[in-house]
């Protein structure tokens, strides 16, 4: 090993923060504001688990590639002549330098801007001027990142040892995930938001829909709120056995005609978890646009009707997608510091579909544009609230944040494992 890890000490303080959580709540508020917890969340959470970092519509021809920041950490995901997904560290095996600065680009060879040391697609060391008879260049590859690709969803692992066999989740998501042909897509857009808030409100406001009705109206145009981690209380269990009684109708259906639908939740037993469930929509069901309709005529994979729901996939830590019959919708989401997030969405759409013939982008991308606005601002308000003297933390409804739970629960286990790791590791 050339490269000592890092031996991030962490503060008695912290130490008891995530001994002492309590459960059923929102986190302290150093969980959202210490960059000391920042840096463990990198270490713990972000360098060791699968992350969703982009699919294979970013990288369609051998040589494409993205580069994507993880904490101090870039990493290019680039497609090989064997059209083969494989993933390097950023940096140079000469003197460091980050070789591919685009955020995506195509090329032959990563060539290093500073003394052009040449790297094949398969990273290894092809050329390197002046450094000598006795250099060995095979000894000068590039660092290679685990990369896994599910159904065209490309994830990755920053570990020397991943923590789980990433089959565990493909084997289990991929009959659900293929038949869209995420594959035979291209990404029609992409919007990087910013939001000035921690990482974990991005998730946890992603893992509820508490907040849909009053929030989302575009959204809730055609998404059921109640399909998505509500239980059954006093207050709806007459809507909510509504919507149980037509999603199992419908998915039914699906699931007779070929496309898996049940739900599978492995939130709890799994390092790197995950969940999906195939709901059905409101207005036309088609799709999650304003009204419920297909935004593109040229169906995915080879689906002949439109009225197949929403196919919602939901991973642990950074991800979460929706695939309907005409497009998929793809979230990733990345720490840029303590109080900053980085929320990528891609909308993509089947190769052949035209712009402006087959969909309008601005139909395509309306619910999802003003559903992300609207969270961003959640997320503030609650990143603000994180800030003041009067924060602390309030009780989650069993009713509507279970999902929430699950996702702070999970987060604290991950730490306090990473943290018993440590000092089990040290003398
Ligand atoms: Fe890359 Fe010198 S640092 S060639
Ligand atoms: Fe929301």
């Amino acid at each position: 090993m050339h490269h000592m890890e890092k031996k991030l000490k962490v503060s008695k303080e912290i130490q008891s923060l995530i001994a002492e959580r309590l459960p059923g709540h929102s986190l302290d508020a150093p969980f959202y504001l210490s960059p000391e917890i920042f840096d463990l969340d990198i270490r713990e959470i972000f360098s060791k688990h699968w992350i969703h970092v982009a699919v294979e519509p970013d990288i369609p021809e051998p040589g494409d590639y993205v580069t994507v920041e993880i904490g101090l950490n870039s990493i290019v995901v680039v497609r090989d002549d064997d059209m083969a997904v494989r993933a390097y560290h950023n940096v140079c095996r000469h003197r460091g330098a980050r070789l591919c600065s685009e955020h995506k680009g195509s090329v032959g060879n990563l060539v290093c801007p500073y003394h052009q040391w040449t790297y094949n697609i398969g990273g290894e060391l092809i050329y390197a001027e002046h450094m000598g008879e006795k250099f060995d260049r095979s000894k000068h590859s590039l660092k290679s990142v685990h990369v896994e690709n599910l159904a065209g969803l490309i994830f990755i692992c920053l570990a020397e040892q991943p923590p789980q066999d990433f089959s565990v989740m493909r084997d289990a998501m991929a009959p659900y995930l293929l038949p869209h042909g995420l594959k035979d897509c291209k990404i029609a857009k992409q919007v990087d938001l910013i939001e000035e808030g921690n990482w974990k409100l991005t998730m946890e406001n992603n893992r509820e829909c508490y907040h849909c009705a009053t929030n989302h109206p575009e959204l809730t145009a055609s998404l059921f709120e109640f399909g998505f981690g509500y239980q059954s209380a006093p207050g709806n269990a007459e809507q909510i056995a509504e919507f149980n009684r037509l999603a199992a109708e419908r998915c039914g259906e699906w699931e007779r005609g070929g496309l898996p639908s049940a739900e599978i939740e492995r939130l709890d037993e799994l390092v790197t978890g995950f969940r999906t469930q195939r709901l059905p929509l409101d207005r036309a069901g088609e799709s999650q646009t304003l009204d419920g309709k297909v935004a593109s005529g040229k169906l995915l994979g080879e689906f002949e009707r439109a009225d197949l729901g929403g196919l919602s996939f939901w991973t642990q830590p950074n991800s979460w997608h929706h695939f309907m019959s005409d497009h998929i919708v793809s979230f990733s989401v990345l720490p840029l510091s303590a109080e900053r997030t980085l929320v990528r969405t891609k909308w993509l759409v089947h190769k052949d579909a035209r712009e402006g013939i087959d969909y309008q982008l601005d139909n395509l991308t309306a619910v999802w544009n003003a559903t992300n606005d609207q969270d961003k601002r959640l997320v503030e308000l609650s990143q603000q609230g994180a800030r003041s003297s009067a924060y602390q933390p309030g009780p989650y409804s069993p009713f509507t944040e279970g999902l929430v739970e699950k996702f702070c629960t999970w987060y604290i286990g991950r730490l306090s494992a990473g943290l018993a790791e440590q000092s089990a590791g040290s003398p």
